[in-house]
């Protein structure tokens, strides 16, 4: 048995069978994917109910919740795609970004089966993970942009499969999603903040509020949603408070707040999608499962002639298909980690400190 997985001379076979782990965040995924493509399982526990009474994640009780599921969630994934741990071709699990307890879990399971069965491991960028869900969905390959839209991150990326994705903008302050559980807390929503808005919109007039839209007369490609959440408290403080809001300027409030983010989201899309000469676009992460948000871009796609490619809900939101999927190109590529791996909270999607021996000659080096 090797010492280390990475050392270990496996050659993959034709279409690797690979287990994905994730737990950046507070969802516990696992799943099985054959060929880098191929859905065999895949399982995601969600923590909604433990994090709900704080109207936030908690890391603290996200990684002990981990600690509890893991191997069931495991154990079902591979139950489900009907192949015991020594039938798997490879291990992949996210090494960062994301809340370091919470990473840690599911990272110490993947060293620990990739130990037990000897088998080859690598550590994925959740980011770089986000982004291949949307190839795994629609059959999609580079080079196209990527916008990863979720709780922790908005930005835009220029994908060409030749080396890292490249950084195009970012948010200067909160995330989109952020701005979203945030903004529904205002209003008294639940968490996770995205769909309760969502629902409540649906009742409310998008016009009925004049909200800023976000960076629309900067230059460039970045974004900003902090200044859009503190519009909205001064709304709701301005009309005595929300005790004092009925349920018809709730919705209302939702409505203008979901489309504000809609509208400055693909605002940048377009110049992004202009200054890249590109039609594709890849829309990845949480929010990416904003209806609004999809209607929006679809006719700024049909105005401009792009298309907009949104992976399904199920892959939108964290899971570990996308896990599975990148790890799996990253394995057939002859990438390898060993026993150090760490969990990162903070990694730039250009880089992956964790991998300090280069890819094989001649190969593209991509996280
Ligand atoms: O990608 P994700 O599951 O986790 C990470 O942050 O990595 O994204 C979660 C975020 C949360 O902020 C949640 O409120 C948001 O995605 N979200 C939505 C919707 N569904 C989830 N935001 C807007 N509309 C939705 N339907
Ligand atoms: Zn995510």
């Amino acid at each position: 048995m090797p010492s280390k997985p990475g050392d270990s001379d496996v050659v993959l076979p034709e279409s690797p069978v690979v287990l994905g782990i994730e737990s950046s965040c507070d969802e516990m995924a696992a799943a099985v994917l054959r060929g880098g493509r191929e859905i065999l399982s895949s399982v995601v526990h969600g923590q909604a109910v433990v994090h709900a009474p704080y109207g936030g994640v908690v890391p603290e009780l996200a990684s002990r919740d981990h600690v509890r599921v893991v191997s069931e969630v495991a154990r079902i994934a591979l139950r489900d795609a009907g192949f015991r741990a020594s039938q798997l071709d490879g291990i992949a699990v996210t090494a960062g970004p994301g809340l370091v307890g919470s990473l840690l879990v599911g990272l110490s399971f993947a060293k620990a089966l990739a130990y037990a069965q000897g088998l080859p491991f690598v550590g994925v960028h959740h980011l770089v993970g986000h982004l291949v869900a949307a190839e795994v969905a629609a059959d999609l390959s580079p080079p196209y942009v990527g916008l990863v839209v979720s709780g922790g991150h908005t930005a835009l990326y220029r994908v060409t499969g030749r080396g890292h994705p490249t950084l195009l903008g970012e948010t200067r302050d909160d995330a989109a999603g952020e701005a979203f559980d945030k903004v529904a807390k205002m209003l008294g929503l639940p968490f996770p903040g995205g769909p309760a808005i969502s629902k409540l919109a649906l009742d409310g007039d998008p016009q009925a509020v004049s909200l800023p839209r976000p960076m629309s007369k900067r230059a460039g490609l970045d974004f900003s949603y902090s200044g859009l959440k503190t519009a909205v408290s001064v709304e709701i403080s301005r009309r005595g408070g929300l005790e004092a809001l009925g349920l018809a300027e709730r919705a209302d409030l939702a409505a203008s707040f979901e489309v504000a983010v809609a509208e400055s989201l693909v605002a940048r899309v377009v110049r992004a999608m202009r200054q890249e000469d590109s039609d594709r676009i890849a829309v990845v992460g949480g929010v990416a499962a904003n209806a609004k948000l999809r209607e929006v871009m679809n006719a700024a796609g049909d105005r401009e002639g792009f298309r907009a490619i949104f992976p399904p809900m199920d892959l939108c939101t964290d899971n570990a298909v996308m896990i599975a999927a990148a790890g799996s190109r990253l394995l057939e590529r002859g990438v390898r980690d060993d026993l150090s791996l760490e969990a990162f909270s903070r990694v730039p999607i250009g880089e992956t400190p964790w991998r300090e021996t280069p890819p094989k000659k001649g190969e593209p080096a991509t996280s």
